[in-house]
């Protein structure tokens, strides 16, 4: 592992641990119990979008869970399930809610562009705002694809390269203007402390195909124009910008069989 590398991960426990402590801790077990699977930072509903389909009898790797609530609803709904994250933090709170609510299943704490499971175990890899925006895309789509059997899909869901041009240097709530080059967005350092990558809707098409994928859809994901306000902890976009451009982009992918 590079120097660069280490430190990136080294900052990427050092913010989660944080935020972990600040925020994702409380905010799990609402979200864990939720009913229905739900995409992104506006709680868009699987069933509108249908990036998952049916995961009953699916074995399934989900990419830095974080707290790993997405893994606890497809377990629920009768997937085999796998949840990897880099952060102590998040995953004792994944832990702690296996332990008073369930389901259970694995938790593997590892980087995302390096994961210790088999070649071909998985029929889906998910992430949501997990390793698209935290690992180099060059290494964790390579990754994912390798996890994936031939038939298997890719669903991940990450900020839209539109709300990485107009989020301003000091991580303030994204403008209704462009504040940097389309090409500067593929890594961006924030004060903060985190390292994110946005690649353009060219570069993912690129990744995905060089790692044998094929794209099967990309959903634009909106904020519901009926109501609903802001995010309580994620101030990237409020609830009006999102509801007139794409906040978050949902790919879906496929290996083919
Ligand atoms: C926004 S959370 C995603 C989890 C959850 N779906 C959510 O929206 O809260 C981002 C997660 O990425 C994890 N992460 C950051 N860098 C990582 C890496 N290199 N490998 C694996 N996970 C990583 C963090 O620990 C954090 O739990």
């Amino acid at each position: 592992m590079t120097d660069a590398r280490a430190g990136d991960l080294a900052r990427n426990r050092a913010l989660w641990a944080v935020v972990n402590a600040r925020f994702t801790d409380a905010a799990a077990e609402e979200q864990w119990t939720r009913p229905d699977p739900v995409w992104g930072l506006f709680a868009v509903p699987e069933r509108e979008l249908g990036a998952l389909g049916e995961v009953r009898g699916l074995e399934v790797v989900e990419l830095a869970c974080g707290t790993a609530y997405v893994s606890a609803w497809l377990a629920r709904a009768g997937a085999t399930v796998v949840a990897v994250d880099l952060s102590a933090e998040q995953l004792a709170t994944a832990r702690r809610l296996q332990g008073q609510l369930g389901p259970r299943f694995p938790l593997v704490q590892a980087d995302g562009e390096l994961v210790p499971l088999a070649d071909g175990c998985a029929d889906l890899v998910v992430s949501e705002h997990g390793v698209a925006a935290w690992c180099d895309p060059e290494r964790w789509v390579a990754e994912a694809a390798r996890l994936l059997r031939p038939g298997g899909r890719l669903v991940f869901l990450t900020n839209s390269h539109l709300s990485a041009l107009c989020v301003p240097d000091d991580e303030g709530v994204a403008a209704e203007r462009l504040v940097r080059g389309h090409r500067e967005a593929y890594r961006v350092r924030w004060p903060g402390g985190g390292a994110e990558f946005h690649p353009s809707h060219g570069d993912w098409v690129r990744l995905l195909r060089r790692a044998g994928l094929v794209v099967e859809a990309l959903h634009e994901v909106f904020a519901p124009a009926d109501g609903g306000g802001d995010h309580p902890f994620y101030e990237i976009v409020s609830h009006e910008w999102a509801s007139r451009w794409p906040a978050e982009e949902l790919w879906v992918a496929s290996r083919p069989a």
